[in-house]
């Protein structure tokens, strides 16, 4: 049987998107195990969840680091040391530098909470009401040089009710993300993603 894929999250908070993938690769949702975790934020709960299930976890300080580039550079050799093969940004709140797109581009993946492309950036469920948007959402996208802008691979539809809030309207895209981020992370571990310049071709 084929080795299962080497998976690093990165991740700033409180990691429920983590801790989802965590639970999916333990049941045996994808063929993939998360064996890094690495955090900007030392306080972040995705570091505890991680360490709860044994899983090698390190704060990375960008204050350690006199540039971005060089910060990015510490962490493509963090990931490169554990032979990582997917990398899966999950409340990730840095832009992913230019060298560390072009290292894993097509191996790189982002979770956002709404449809794209509309509502990119922060606090995109606010951005949704804000907005008046009847229908916001979820993506999962490989990750390039913009924010939020890589191809996108799957996506899934949420109603903005009445009388929703922030809260409840995140909440309930919350719940939809902890299904997709595992379902995306499954095609990628079967082989069934093709990048076809903006396009994700999902196979089978
Ligand atoms: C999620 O809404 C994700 O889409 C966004 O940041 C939030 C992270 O939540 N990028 P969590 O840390 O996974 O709970």
């Amino acid at each position: 049987m084929r080795e299962k894929l080497r998976i690093a999250v990165l991740a700033s908070g409180n990691g429920t998107n983590l801790q989802a993938l965590i639970d999916a690769s333990q049941r045996g949702y994808f063929h993939g195990q998360i064996v890094l975790v690495v955090s900007n934020n030392k306080d972040a709960y995705a570091l505890k969840r991680a360490e709860n299930h044994n899983i090698d976890s390190v704060f990375i300080n960008r204050n350690d680091y006199r540039t971005r580039d060089d910060f990015d550079r510490a962490i493509i050799k963090l990931l490169e040391g554990y032979r990582i093969d997917l990398v899966l940004l999950a409340g990730y709140m840095r832009v992913a530098g230019r060298d560390m797109v072009h290292t894993f581009y097509g191996r790189m993946m982002n979770i956002h909470p709404s449809l794209l492309p509309a509502f990119p950036g922060l606090e995109a469920q606010k951005q949704a009401l804000d907005y008046g948007a009847k229908v916001s959402g979820c993506t999962v996208h490989f990750v390039d040089e913009g924010v939020d802008t890589g191809p996108i691979i799957v996506q899934r539809a949420v109603e903005v009710c009445e009388d929703d809030t922030v809260e409840s309207l995140s909440d309930r895209i919350l719940a939809e993300e902890h299904k997709i981020y595992p379902l995306a992370v499954r095609f990628y571990c079967e082989g069934k993603l093709k990048i076809e310049g903006r396009r994700v071709r999902v196979s089978g």
